[in-house]
């Protein structure tokens, strides 16, 4: 069911700190800091040949990053994101195979435009899940 590695989402505590090291010490192809107010995140977009690395950084009062943060000060990985063709299909089946889908358990339009949903990370060895529509 799942295809490519979308992306893989790090929330990091000073976003130009991660910019200059991202791009001075790893060399890194990477985009102007683009301000998602209705996803409560500032992200930086690392490009990479296969795939992306999502810098994120807490925008506003109700950012979810902002907990993460709370929780783990020196940043961390966020979470995975994995294209899916049928992304009602993908909900479907998760929910009946007994995964949770966080939110009212229907797909949202996500930080790219593109609809998506978000899994329990407890259902999934500790790490958020989000499939995107491909
Ligand atoms: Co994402």
């Amino acid at each position: 069911m799942i295809g490519k590695l979308n992306h893989v989402a790090i929330a990091v505590p000073d976003l130009e700190a991660a910019e200059t090291q991202y791009r001075n010490m790893l060399g890194a192809d990477l985009s102007p800091a683009q301000d998602l107010p209705d996803h409560g995140v500032r992200v930086i977009f690392v490009n990479l040949p296969n795939t992306k690395i999502e810098l994120l950084y807490p925008l506003g009062d109700a950012s979810p990053i902002q907990s993460f943060l709370e929780k783990n000060p020196n940043g961390g990985m966020h979470h995975i994101c994995y294209e899916v063709d049928d992304l009602a299909e993908a909900c479907h089946h998760l929910t009946k195979s007994g995964a949770r889908v966080l939110g009212d358990g229907s797909p949202q339009i996500g930080a790219h435009g593109k609809p998506v949903i978000f899994l329990h990370p407890k259902d999934f060895n500790g790490c958020l899940i989000e499939l995107e529509q491909a």
